[in-house]
């Protein structure tokens, strides 16, 4: 159980970290054109990642922080993967020689909703463009009430060869409270059709913190879910910005965990997981002792991006779609998240560029110290930044270290087990953007 100096610092507002420095600290100052230059400057040498984000959901789940939208009409979504491609065809005009794709994520909303048709001519698109690297990954986000059997047959005929399903809580109270009615048979019924189609690697999301749960029925979420054996668990915490998100308006707070039981849910969660035979990875990840996250983990070579955990040693993701954020060597940029303004951008030939962030040598040894302690729980300043001055950052340490959450040993951070469950603030001392007690951020459990 945690015991009360974790919880203080578990009630601090600090990123997630699945970049750094994060989308709250992007600006206006990236523009299409720095976009464009980041783009000619590709090495082709470099392998790299691509994101696909699609907007549109066919309803939208109360608990929603995902940049989607109600989809009501097929000409919107249509409208919508044209620009896709037109966006792609653009990009890679920017691009010099091509490197070529080792991973393609498509994320939402959900991604399916543009057909089996409409996903393979964005595939096409992108295979006329670039090329696919031998044995590539290529991962989609499902809802599993919308996967049926012709689907899972058409995304393994596309080459899916992971899909990530969202089941958030099998509870049907917490399932109406969240706007999300989603039998278990549901969940069993697309797991069976993505396993005979050949899909065969799984990973589940699930959800703590949400309305009406409690230990009791996260513990029976994860008994049911173990049961299905995905091959990874993400268990998230909620985020609850209803300042931000209208939908979240709608979710009656007065039923919402405390922040203790959050704690006591999220320490369930990982123990029944555990007991189960998955690993815990990071903060909020499981995984089956032989699954590649898991043996990355083991060699310290598990990485953080935008979907969590990974392990893509990428350094480039080219984000494609409304919303989506690139990575470069010398800076991250967004995509804006209007739609119709991103549509408009991409017929006028233009980039959709919104925002980002110009990085520096110091920024990337500061996301490099980051994602080591959010992957591996510990880390050598010195081998990573050896003519850098730390010493704000491990006098502002200085408390957690006397509280037993961190040891410090000259320039090497080792998190201790306690620790572990605020290793987000603990990363935060290495954040130079970060404004204290920020509330734009959720709570780091
Ligand atoms: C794009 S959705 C997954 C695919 C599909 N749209 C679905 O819902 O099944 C990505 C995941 O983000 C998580 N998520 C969404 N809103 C969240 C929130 N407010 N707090 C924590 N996790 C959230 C959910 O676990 C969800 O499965
Ligand atoms: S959780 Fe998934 S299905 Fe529900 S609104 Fe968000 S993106 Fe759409």
């Amino acid at each position: 159980m945690l015991n009360n100096v974790v919880r203080h610092y578990a009630a601090y507002q600090v990123p997630r970290y699945t970049s750094y420095p994060t989308a709250a600290d992007f600006t206006l100052v990236v523009t299409s054109n720095e976009h464009a230059a980041w783009l000619r400057g590709l090495d082709a040498r470099e392998v790299i990642s691509v994101y696909l984000h699609v907007p549109y959901c066919r309803e939208i789940c109360l608990y929603c922080g995902c940049n989607t939208k109600m989809a009501v009409r097929d000409d919107v979504i249509d409208a919508y993967r044209r620009a896709l491609e037109t966006e792609i065809g653009l990009v890679a005009s920017l691009v010099g020689e091509r490197p070529g794709i080792a991973r393609l994520h498509w994320g939402g909303g959900t991604p399916s909703i543009l057909g089996a048709d409409g996903l393979r001519s964005v595939v096409a698109a992108l295979g006329r463009h670039f090329p696919f690297e031998n044995g590539f990954e290529h991962a989609i986000e499902l809802d599993p009430r919308h996967v049926t059997g012709t689907l899972a047959t058409a995304l393994a005929e596309l080459g899916v060869t992971r899909a990530s399903l969202g089941v958030q809580d099998v509870d049907p109270l917490v399932q109406a409270a969240i706007g999300r009615v989603q039998p278990v048979a549901v969940v069993e019924r697309a797991v069976e059709y993505l396993r005979s189609a050949g899909v065969t690697n799984l990973n589940f999301d699930l959800i703590y913190g949400l309305p009406l749960q409690t230990t009791d029925s996260v513990r029976k979420t994860c008994a049911v879910v173990a049961a299905m054996a995905p091959d990874r668990i993400a268990c998230f915490g909620y985020a609850h910005l209803p300042r931000l998100k209208a939908n979240q308006r709608r979710i009656d707070e007065a039923k919402l965990p405390s922040q203790d039981q959050r704690i006591d849910q999220a320490e369930t969660m990982a123990a029944e997981l555990t007991r189960a035979g998955y690993m815990k990875l990071g903060i909020d990840h499981f995984a089956k002792p032989a699954d590649p996250l898991a043996r990355a983990s083991a060699m310290g070579k598990l990485h953080r991006n935008f979907q969590g955990y990974t392990d893509d040693p990428s350094r480039v993701l080219l984000g494609l779609g409304a919303s989506s954020i690139s990575t470069f060597a010398d800076g991250l940029v967004q995509n804006t998240s209007d739609v119709p303004r991103y549509i408009r951008a991409i017929e006028a030939g233009s980039l959709a560029s919104a925002r980002g962030c110009r990085v520096d040598e110091d920024d990337r040894q500061r996301a490099h110290i980051i994602e080591r302690l959010m992957c591996d729980f510990a880390v050598d300043l010195d081998a990573i930044a050896p003519a850098a001055d730390f010493h704000q950052e491990l006098s502002m340490l200085a408390p957690m270290q006397w509280d037993g959450l961190l040891d410090i040993d000259g320039t090497k951070l080792r998190v201790t087990d306690a620790g572990r469950a605020v290793v987000r603030v603990i990363a935060a001392a290495f954040d130079r953007y970060r404004r204290p007690q920020a509330a734009q951020f959720s709570k780091a459990i």
